[in-house]
């Protein structure tokens, strides 16, 4: 899958830009708050239907602006596709694939692909599991429409159940109405918890591979799904505790609890892994991301580095460059120097953009 170009109109601080990508190395470079985030921003949304930044759609539109829109011509195994994305300030946002309007965010996700890979993935072994799950419904996503469908459905259920466990304190004959929500929340989770399920086995696999490879075969990744049950069992999980959930005002399982445990050598990362093996499986789990998204669907993802290499040191930064070749990457950079002579360049200052030959 290669990007072409992507055009934005009073998107964050960019009033107008048109930027062309090459098929390989893309680096786009400036200072600081100069606009490169939110170029790649641009350019994810087109991806996974959302920002990874936000969750404030009018946050894009650039201030004192009534309306934004993004757009990203691409290519993939057949043919050239344009998809755009607008939003106005009185809430009204469009999403459109060659230029038929699509209303369904399942079929506007994951026509475009990419992998995102940013300084906060780095901590993605350490950090707290919302990270981690993130990193599976990003990645599930773009690949599965029933996932997407599913995750919102469940979301919508767990907003309803939540509600009615909170205003149960005032009025309890409202959780006679809970059960339909918990069949409904059991029937979901058991979709999306079989998919994540097949889905971190996958990326194991691949990890392992890839970590090894990195690490000249001294240390093996284990990961451990937390959550895999069938419908039956998330419901009984939500009867069985209904006090306790009554207590806290929440629904307290399901696959919004879920987590990964990665395991090094069969000690627990998270704990006993130093920072740059952390930090190496980090890596590792973006490139496996690429490489699963390669075997389903016969094509790698668009490569979207933003401000990361400059994190990395020289060994894991080879490592990636090398892994990466063939195949289209876009970086962001506050550096100039560090990327070899025949990339793309471009300059960014103040939201515009600049090819530098
Ligand atoms: N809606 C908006 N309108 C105008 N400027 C914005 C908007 N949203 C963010 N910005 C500003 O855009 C600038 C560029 O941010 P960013 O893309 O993160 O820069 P970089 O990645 O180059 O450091 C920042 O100064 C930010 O405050
Ligand atoms: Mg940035």
């Amino acid at each position: 899958m290669i990007c072409r170009s992507a055009n934005y109109y009073q998107f964050r601080n960019i009033p107008s830009a048109d930027i062309a990508f090459c098929d390989g190395i893309n680096i786009i470079f400036g200072d600081n708050a100069m606009g490169k985030t939110s170029a790649v921003e641009g350019i994810y949304l087109c991806a996974l239907g959302r920002s990874h930044r936000t969750v404030r759609e009018k946050d894009f539109i650039r201030f004192g602006e009534e309306a934004s829109r993004v757009s990203l011509v691409y290519e993939d195994c057949d043919r050239r596709h344009t998809l755009s994305m607008a939003w106005s300030q009185k809430g009204r946002k469009q999403c459109t694939k060659n230029g038929v309007v699509i209303r369904k965010m399942s079929e506007f996700i994951g026509n475009f692909r990419a992998v995102l890979f940013t300084p906060e993935h780095l901590s993605i072994i350490k950090d707290g599991p919302a990270l981690r799950r993130a990193f599976l419904d990003n990645a599930i996503s773009q690949l599965d429409r029933v996932y997407v469908a599913s995750l919102q459905r469940y979301h919508t259920v767990l907003q309803q159940r939540n509600r009615i466990l909170q205003d149960s304190f005032k009025d309890p004959s409202l959780l006679d109405t809970l059960d339909i929500w918990s069949r409904q929340l059991a029937d979901e989770a058991a979709v999306i918890s079989q998919k994540r399920a097949e889905y971190v086995a996958l990326c194991e696999g691949f990890v392992k591979e890839i970590f090894s490879d990195m690490t000249l075969g001294k240390e093996m990744p284990r990961f451990v799904y937390s959550g895999e049950r069938d419908a039956e069992s998330f419901y009984r999980m939500l009867c069985d505790n209904i006090q306790r959930e009554v207590r806290y005002g929440a629904t307290l399982y399901g696959i919004h609890k879920d987590d990964i445990t990665v395991y090094v050598n069969d000690k627990e990362a998270r704990s006993y892994a130093s920072q740059g093996q952390q930090r190496s499986l980090s890596l590792a789990m973006k490139l496996a991301e690429g490489e699963i998204a390669r075997k389903l669907t016969g094509e790698y993802p668009v490569f979207l580095f933003d401000d990361v290499l400059s994190e990395l040191d020289d060994h894991r930064k080879q490592y990636v460059m090398k892994g990466l070749d063939n195949r289209q990457v876009i970086i962001t950079t506050c550096e100039n120097d560090i990327f070899p002579q025949n990339s793309y360049r471009i300059h960014t200052i103040d939201g515009s953009f600049t090819r530098v030959p």
